[in-house]
């Protein structure tokens, strides 16, 4: 498979255009017929996401399909499935792989279980603002073997780096100003050993786990907290049985919109081409929606008693994880490359 072409508008897609355009992939709805004299069924690719219908990434996603629709002349389209119904990212992300999902949105500590040289943009305390990273997420050049390494190994095609907010920590028990205050306290984190490794030196215990299983853990004080930004923990209802959001500022994780290299490179190469013409417009709608989103959400929660506390010594917090940001950006020097343009971007874009 030849990799040939770079996309971006915003977006880094890597895209193998060696193959012959054969048609197919997707499921066939049967319901569309489709107009170019092929099977006359619309290909309808599902997209798997692990959030509610009201995040901006939901909205974009069925906004994708619709386009997609037009731009294809009803020969392709894209269902979404919220709230995990397709699986949890980590087994979801399989499916990606091996072809029987063709979309999905994920977190960026699950890329770490492809290559974990993308722990770097997971490190806490990394990105200074949001505009260094879109920054780094629009430098195809820089990103391009991270990205291009996981179609090569997993059949994976990153389409676009997504903002997915900033995240802080949450519990039942008390307001978090100090790495003291999380002192045996169990907390969930994303499914990768970047971030448990994180939580540990933060100064509590880690338990990772898929995102849908936190609510009951949260319930049944199996766990004590979390960490994420304020549209999960309002809407997937953390608020109601944690009510503590303290904020520690300490992720700016990126979200990837994936789809399967083979899904893509089975479509006719316009219908392709179209298809990849749209991420950048999909990635701005839903970045662009993201911070209204975030403050309707802390209303929301305020509106049942959850307490926002941003008194937090983030100076703390950031000393007790350096070890895990240098052992990580030390290992080698693709990562060093990486933490050197983050750097670059801080410099550029300071925090506001
Ligand atoms: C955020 C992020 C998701 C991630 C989730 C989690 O919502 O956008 O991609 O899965 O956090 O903590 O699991």
């Amino acid at each position: 498979m030849k990799l040939s072409k770079v996309i971006l508008t915003g977006v880094v897609g890597l895209v193998s255009l060696g193959l012959a355009a054969c048609g197919g992939g997707g499921s066939s709805s049967g319901s569309t017929p489709a107009t170019d004299g092929g099977s006359g069924e619309q290909i309808v690719f599902k997209l798997a996401f692990n959030q509610t219908d009201q995040h901006p990434q939901y909205k974009a996603g069925v906004e994708f399909g619709k386009r997609l629709e037009e731009a294809t002349d009803g020969r392709y389209s894209i269902k979404v499935y919220p709230n995990e119904q397709l699986g949890t990212q980590s087994d979801v992300i399989q499916n990606l792989s091996n072809g029987t999902v063709e979309l999905m949105y994920v977190g960026g500590p699950v890329m770490e279980g492809f290559n974990k040289d993308f722990a770097v943009y997971n490190l806490p305390y990394m990105f200074d603002s949001v505009d260094a990273q879109h920054q780094i997420f629009r430098d195809t050049e820089l990103n391009a073997d991270l990205f291009k390494s996981v179609e090569e190994s997993k059949n994976i095609t990153v389409l676009a780096a997504l903002f997915a907010g900033v995240r802080n920590i949450y519990n039942s028990k008390q307001a978090v100003r100090t790495p003291d205050d999380l002192t045996g306290m169990k907390i969930r984190v994303q499914q990768s050993d970047s971030q448990v490794r994180m939580i540990e030196l933060m100064g509590a215990v880690a338990s990772p786990m898929g995102q849908g299983d936190v609510y009951s853990a949260l319930q049944t004080g199996v766990l004590d907290g979390a960490e994420n930004n304020e549209t999960v923990y309002n809407a997937l209802k953390h608020d109601e049985v944690a009510k503590f959001y303290s904020y520690t500022r300490h992720l700016m994780i990126p979200d990837y919109l994936l789809i399967s290299s083979k899904a893509l490179n089975t479509m006719p190469e316009a219908d392709r081409q179209a298809l990849l013409d749209l991420v950048p417009e999909i990635q701005k709608m839903a970045d662009d929606g993201f911070q209204d989103f975030i403050k309707k959400s802390i209303d929301s929660s305020k509106s049942i008693g959850a307490q926002f506390n941003d008194d937090v010594d983030t100076a703390a917090f950031k000393e007790r994880v350096q070890p895990l940001v240098d052992e990580t950006v030390n290992a080698n020097d693709v990562r060093k490359t990486l933490y050197a343009a983050i750097q670059e971007a801080n410099a550029a874009h300071p925090a506001g």
